[in-house]
């Protein structure tokens, strides 16, 4: 068990809900509970419900739903010791680093920090050494014309071309093959029926990667010369996740009360930094996230997009303008003529240069009409049509109407056609697009009843009678220590085997287990389930709250119906039972 029961209990009493989310959504009073606009899909009436009865949330709309830790996860973009240390520090409670330290057997991410640190030393160390990091240190020096401080600042490295320089080292400070190949810094080499680890780094220099909190959370690493691949970059372990990470950001953080600089290098990041830009950051080796985009709405009013000018950069800028304007940023983009990248621009052009680019930075639209206008010849009449589509077609997605009105304007002068018939055909796309957004809404919610392309319980389709049952099941263990106790006591018998769903099947086994050990409390959960699980469970035991019947014959007769329903199914395989329960299901549906 990560913590205990008594200490979760205590951090969430003293994070009151309401309160929690209150600082996040607008709660308005209904009854007993509150309601807000739900933070996690787009909706313009409220079905998101905080219940301070029960300390919960749900939203009736898409699902989400769990406790403070749950929330805690979501909205701050952590995993679940990270959100417990989150909502104790909140409350003004220190957990001790035993407390944080007892993550069951495997290789925690407590130890991949601790290596981490213990390889940038060495990392750094190497380039240092006059022998061994000498063509590192002339790498960032003469070729990247990097100046000192910046290279300490940014606790740059060196790994050498060994074998195991560094795996030796580690080991030397006691850690495993099995531990270094988990923190990404070993390889695992077999050859003939015999295993070993490798340095995973090698003959590259290191830019460490540091999260806000101060801990080395990656390593990119760049050869000296033209080889591929280029960078290596240290893929997800328990200690990272490249998805929620930005490059630079413990740096950036506060300098970008107003904006940020959003590139794509480290190499672009550090020379932005060295220019006095120290509001930079970038992200690492991949696409841009939901999970950054909302990490920078968290820092930042706007971003300025600074992405390659080549194709590939370009694309990349349309995807990230959308991203960071669907998270309420503010977005600009940057264009720089005559270098590829913003690195390359301020050693060619310099730094005042460059701040001048920055002033004249284009918005989102104005970025999509520029390449509309180069992508199409609208002196003819043809491309003039396509171009004025394509022009409608963005601008309909534009949430302002007094926006959409300016946007349409200049479309309309700069392509030369009639400004009335783009309003007019802009405000029908709109309105056809809002329609369709609600149908698919709505087929999505029906869908999802039926349990076609549910992601956390993928089985539910089987076999829909059992699906309710187990539900039911899950929904009652969860709402009444009694029924916990029945089955824990021998009373009522079931396992996880009699279940068809593996996800109700989990959700058994552990709730039972925290029941035996005396640690059930939903919170404890989380430790097990991911948020999208977890505002499950919550929906089921909202569920069972919500309706009268809950009595122990319910339980029972529920149970039965579960046991029933494995064994048909195992008896018969899947398949015919659950196409027809399909069908059925659909006329049901249909009849409505
Ligand atoms: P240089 O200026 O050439 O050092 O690189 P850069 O920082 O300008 O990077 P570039 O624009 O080439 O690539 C942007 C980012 O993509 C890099 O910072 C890396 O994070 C990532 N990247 C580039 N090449 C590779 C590669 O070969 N493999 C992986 N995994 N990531 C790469
Ligand atoms: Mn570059």
């Amino acid at each position: 068990m990560l913590i205990s029961k008594e200490l979760i209990e205590e951090i969430r009493s003293r994070n009151d809900i309401v309160d929690l989310i209150g600082s996040y959504v607008n709660l308005k009073r209904a009854g007993s509970n509150f309601n807000g606009l739900c933070p996690y899909h787009g909706e313009k009436t409220p079905s998101f419900t905080v219940f301070p009865g029960t300390q919960s949330f749900y939203c009736f709309g898409c699902g989400a739903g769990g406790d403070a830790f749950t929330f805690a996860m979501r909205s701050e973009n952590l995993d679940y010791p990270g959100a417990i240390e989150f909502l104790a520090k909140r409350a003004g409670i220190t957990i001790t680093a035993a407390d944080q330290e007892k993550e069951r057997g495997g290789i925690g991410k407590q130890k991949v920090l601790e290596m981490n640190l213990e390889a940038a030393k060495y990392f750094r160390a190497c380039l240092f050494d006059k022998e061994l990091g000498q063509v590192g240190m002339d790498y960032f020096v003469n070729k990247r014309r990097l100046p000192m401080t910046i290279i300490k600042r940014f606790g740059l490295g060196f790994a050498p071309n060994s074998y195991d320089g560094l795996s030796k080292h580690l080991k030397s400070k006691g850690y495993s093959d099995e531990e270094l190949q988990v923190a990404f810094l070993g390889r695992k080499m077999e050859k003939n029926g015999r295993t070993w680890t490798n340095d995973m780094f090698r003959n590259r220099v290191i830019f460490p990667v540091i999260n806000t909190t101060g801990d080395i959370i990656a390593f990119g690493g760049r050869v000296l010369d033209d080889s591929k691949p280029k960078y290596l970059n240290t893929s997800d372990t328990p200690g990272f996740k490249k998805s929620k990470n930005l490059f630079a950001l413990n740096y950036a953080k506060n300098h970008c009360a107003e904006r940020l600089i959003l590139c794509e290098g480290y190499m672009d990041v550090i020379a932005l930094h060295a220019a006095g830009f120290e509001n930079a950051v970038a992200t690492l080796g991949t696409a841009l996230t939901q999970e950054q985009a909302r990490l920078m709405a968290k820092h930042t009013k706007q971003v300025l997009i600074c992405y390659d000018s080549d194709e590939a950069g370009q694309n990349a800028t349309r995807k990230a303008v959308r991203m960071l304007s669907e998270v309420g940023l503010d977005v600009k983009i940057i264009r720089m003529d005559g270098a590829k990248d913003p690195d390359e621009f301020i050693k060619k052009f310099g730094a005042d240069k460059f701040r001048q680019v920055l002033e004249s930075s284009r918005t989102g639209f104005e970025f999509k009409l520029e390449s509309v206008l180069s992508k199409y010849d609208v002196a003819l009449v043809d491309e003039k049509i396509k171009a004025a589509q394509e022009m409608r077609d963005y601008i309909s997605d534009v949430y302002s109407q007094v926006e959409r009105d300016v946007y349409a304007s200049q479309t309309a002068q700069k392509l030369g056609v009639s400004l009335e018939g783009l309003k007019n055909d802009i405000e029908a796309l709109r309105k056809k697009k809002i329609k369709s957004y609600n149908a698919k809404t709505e087929q999505e919610i029906r869908l999802g009843a039926m349990g076609i392309g549910d992601r956390v319980n993928p089985d539910g389709i089987k076999n829909i009678k059992a699906k309710s049952a187990e539900e039911a099941v899950i929904g009652l263990l969860l709402l009444r220590e009694e029924y916990r106790g029945l089955v824990t006591s021998g009373k009522v018998e079931l396992s996880r085997d009699d279940f068809i769903s593996d996800f109700h099947g989990r959700a058994f086994e552990k709730i039972i287990e925290l029941e035996r050990a005396d640690q059930y409390d939903f919170s404890m959960l989380g430790e097990f389930f991911n948020p999208d699980e977890m505002g499950r469970l919550q929906g089921l035991e909202q569920k069972r709250r919500m309706l009268t019947e809950n009595g122990r014959e319910m339980f029972s007769s529920c149970v039965e119906t579960v046991k029933k329903e494995k064994k048909i199914s195992a008896s018969s395989g899947d398949g015919v039972d659950s196409i027809n329960a399909l069908l059925e299901q659909k006329r049901g549906a249909k009849k409505k």
